[in-house]
């Protein structure tokens, strides 16, 4: 008998990061739900798209409680919605750090809790979608910064309190190019890899994560920034 299709809920999944991460995965076989406050950017047969804020309880809830209904199955989660304010501190209002935190990391929380069942019943895996910049900074980026070394931090939490049944892994991704203009020929090299990162980039390692091939990682970090982090930069 064939194996069920597996199935992934991936969210901020209209674009960027997360569209290639939808795609990737419906090509892999899946059937993906993405969830996202934009429009559905790729209506494939094998994807439902959801709209939705993921910084919202009730709306998380019914969110899941939606797959619970229709799909019956969550084998893989993707918290990768995220969003990034930049101001100075003294113009960093509460409101902006709140909802970077809300969007960035609560609502990370709020998707395992409600969907921790159906992960548990699947053996399912989540991976969360971090920063390079949980660990270096520019200026004025402090709410982006602390919310994503706060998932660096929840994923192993998770990871400890899920398993063995669940598999929890936070992905952190250096620049990875989601406009349509190309970086300069300068971006490109200034990375050790000898270019700037594509969504393709963080796609193929999520696939990875989620599958069963990484069935003896959880609770690890994986930076895939074409080796920025690991440059000495002194100017001359
Ligand atoms: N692009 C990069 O260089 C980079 C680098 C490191 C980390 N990241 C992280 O990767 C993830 C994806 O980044 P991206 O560059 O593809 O971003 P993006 O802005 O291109 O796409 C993010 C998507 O999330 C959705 N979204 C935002 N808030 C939401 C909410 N409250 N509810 C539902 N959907 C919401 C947006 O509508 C959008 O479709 C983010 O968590 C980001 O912090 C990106």
């Amino acid at each position: 008998m064939a194996e069920p299709r597996r199935v992934a809920l991936v969210t901020g999944g209209a674009r960027g990061i997360g569209q290639g991460i939808a795609r990737r995965l419906t090509a892999d076989g899946w059937h993906v739900v993405t969830a996202d406050k934009a429009a559905a950017g790729d209506p494939a047969d094998a994807m439902r798209h959801v709209r939705t804020d993921i910084s919202d309880e009730a709306a998380v809830r019914a969110l899941v409680n939606g797959i619970r209904k229709e799909e019956g199955r969550l084998d893989g989660l993707v918290c990768n919605a995220g969003i990034m304010v930049r101001k100075p501190l003294r113009q960093l209002e509460l409101a902006d750090w709140s909802r970077v935190i809300a969007t960035n990391l609560t609502s990370t929380y709020l998707l395992v809790r409600a969907a921790e069942d159906l992960l548990r019943a699947a053996k399912g895996a989540v991976v969360t979608m971090a920063s390079t910049r949980a660990r270096q900074s520019e200026p004025d980026t402090e709410s982006y910064a602390a919310s994503k070394g706060g998932l660096v931090a929840l994923t192993h939490a998770l990871a400890i309190s899920l398993g063995p049944d669940v598999r929890v892994n936070v992905v952190s991704p250096g620049w990875i190019n989601v406009e349509d203009s190309e970086p300069s020929a300068r971006d490109h090299a200034q990375h050790p890899a000898g270019r700037v990162g594509r969504p393709e980039d963080i796609a193929a390692l999520t696939a990875w994560l989620l599958g069963p091939e990484s069935g003896f990682v959880t609770g690890a970090e994986f930076v895939s920034d074409g080796g920025m982090t690991r440059k000495m930069i002194y100017e001359e």
